[in-house]
């Protein structure tokens, strides 16, 4: 089996638990590192919850790096309201046994992706982009020799979901978004418009639940939780589950319709930061981003039952 090299920076967050549950579980993956930056909760917490997660994965072969606390030139957000204080919603905050790598976020990426082959290695961004623009500016070279960069970020048709014209991860660090949209970097990306046909109804949430042990029981805690969060500050039913449709896109591709296109970041503005603006009229040969459109939500829900399935 070829193996995909993967990098998963992430700021956990119960969907980017549920992204990082996915990667653990894919044998097609060949996961280098876990990098963390502050995001829906400050680093040390995202840090500690991407270790908790590898703990229940039985992955501790996987190193985490911890990385940014704060964005390029913006104050820390913070997303607790839809992640709870801990950032892990109702999974039980223990201090895991195996620490984080020696090194930062950034020199990670760096060294790994340097060391690799040409195109050899993904990255997926579950958080805001301050690791990754601090990673191009450190070496610049890294934009060329990534392969693709797998965002979860962003909004076009539907809007925003901490403005009404942007997405979180964007909007909490614009500024980062903007350098690495404007990088050379291969980019495809998942924003709003294709997470939002990614819910955790009750159906979905039942099947995970019935694998009845695992880390598929943990998936099924962060979506049950997250529905109830959903149901409280929304109104709608069921919850996206943004996060982990980077991982499936590339664990299954088919599961999703993208779109060339070209983005940039609204940095200028109070009133729209972080909106991200997706022009769909460009030339396919040169464009560098793929925007997601549609995607296969009961297909990315039964990818994850199956892979959590298979390791409970
Ligand atoms: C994104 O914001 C965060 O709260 C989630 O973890 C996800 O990465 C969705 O807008
Ligand atoms: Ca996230």
């Amino acid at each position: 089996m070829k193996r995909q090299s993967l990098i998963i920076d992430c700021d956990p967050g119960v969907d980017d638990a549920v992204g990082l549950l996915l990667a653990f579980a894919s044998p097609e993956l060949d996961l280098k590192a876990v990098t963390t930056v502050g995001g829906n909760v400050p680093v040390e917490t995202t840090t500690r919850n991407a270790r908790i997660i590898r703990q229940v994965a039985g992955r501790e072969d996987v190193p985490v790096f911890a990385g940014a606390a704060r964005p390029l030139r913006r104050d820390p957000a913070g997303a607790g309201a839809f992640h709870g204080a801990e950032g892990l919603g109702d999974l039980e905050a223990v201090e895991p046994e195996a620490p984080a790598a020696d090194g930062s976020a950034v020199e990670a990426m760096v060294r790994i992706v340097m060391a690799a082959a040409p195109k050899s290695v993904a990255l997926a961004v579950m958080g805001p982009m301050t690791n990754v623009a601090l990673a191009l500016r450190a070496e610049p070279r890294l934009a060329e020799r990534l392969g693709p960069v797998v965002v979860m970020g962003g909004a076009r048709s539907e809007g925003g979901n901490i403005t009404p014209s942007a997405e979180f991860n964007i909007w909490a660090d614009p500024d980062a978004a903007a350098e690495v949209f404007a990088s050379a970097c291969e980019m495809v990306v998942f924003g709003l418009d294709a997470t939002h046909q990614v819910r955790g109804t009750e159906e979905r949430i039942q099947a995970l639940e019935a694998v009845g042990k695992g880390p598929a029981l943990t998936a099924a805690m962060m979506v049950r939780f997250s529905q109830r969060i959903e149901r409280d500050i929304v109104g709608w039913d069921a919850a996206p589950l943004h996060d982990p449709c980077t991982v499936a896109w590339l664990l299954k591709p088919g599961l999703f319709r993208l779109t060339p296109c070209r983005i940039e970041v609204e940095t200028g503005s109070d009133l729209t930061r972080g909106h991200t603006a997706v022009e769909f009229r460009v030339d396919e040969a040169s464009a560098r981003h793929l925007w997601a459109v549609e995607a296969d939500g009961q297909g990315v829900f039964d990818l994850i039952t199956e892979r959590l399935g298979a390791v409970a």
